[in-house]
């Protein structure tokens, strides 16, 4: 009988030695561990892309359209509140400077919408799309877009062709902003997979 309780008793007695021998303060204590070395980027690509909204006037340049707008807007101009509610398609020219005429390299093709009423702020999501000698494939964009803070990330999801499997960080920076018809933004893309 007395063996038997002492196997039980040594157990809990280490069990509670262990737990409080704990010193209380590492219980929700910061612990810094070994910081992890920033991995570089395999393959940095500057691109401008830019888009002419629809505005009732300019059918033959425009080369995106609200195709969504809440009750109380509609798809011709964008609604008031930061166009809160407004969705938005483009298929845009990419060109590799800041000019409009230049020739375009691809084409950025895809979707915003603004969901914010209290500031201008978008949610992106769309594709460049190469085909020609330099690129071909595609890279694949998600995110938030805070447009009225200077430089914003957004994430690079995936890629196919000669960005297959892609990812990591594109910086959003708007380069040129005329009234609610065109703005061009530079796009600062750092892959951090690359095959
Ligand atoms: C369309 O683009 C052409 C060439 O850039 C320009 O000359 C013309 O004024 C534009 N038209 C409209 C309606 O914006
Ligand atoms: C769209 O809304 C704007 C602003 O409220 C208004 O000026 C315009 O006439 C509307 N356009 C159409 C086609 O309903
Ligand atoms: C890409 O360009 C080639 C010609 O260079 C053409 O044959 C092919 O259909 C194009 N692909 C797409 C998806 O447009």
């Amino acid at each position: 009988m007395e063996g038997r309780k002492l196997i039980i008793t040594i157990p809990l007695l280490l069990f509670f030695i262990a737990f409080f021998s704990v010193p209380p303060a590492a219980f929700g204590r910061k612990v810094t561990l070994p910081r992890k070395r920033m991995p570089q980027p395999c393959m940095n690509l500057v691109f401008y892309f830019h888009d002419i909204l629809y505005n009732g006037k300019n059918a033959a340049n425009a080369t995106s359209a609200i195709v969504g707008s809440p009750a109380w807007g509609n798809r011709t101009i964008l609604a008031g509140q930061s166009n809160f509610g407004d969705m938005v398609v483009f298929d845009d020219p990419i060109t590799l400077d800041n000019n409009l005429h230049s020739p375009p390299v691809g084409r950025a093709q895809g979707f915003y919408f603004y969901d914010r009423k209290d500031v201008f702020t978008a949610w992106l999501g769309f594709s460049f799309v190469f085909n020609n000698s330099d690129y071909r494939g595609s890279i694949n964009f998600a995110g938030a877009d805070p447009l009225l803070i200077k430089t914003r990330d957004i994430s690079v999801i995936g890629g196919t062709g000669d960005f297959f499997m892609a990812r990591g960080i594109a910086t959003l920076m708007t380069d040129a902003f005329e009234g609610e018809v065109y703005f061009r933004l530079r796009t600062d893309i750092k892959l951090y997979e690359c095959y």
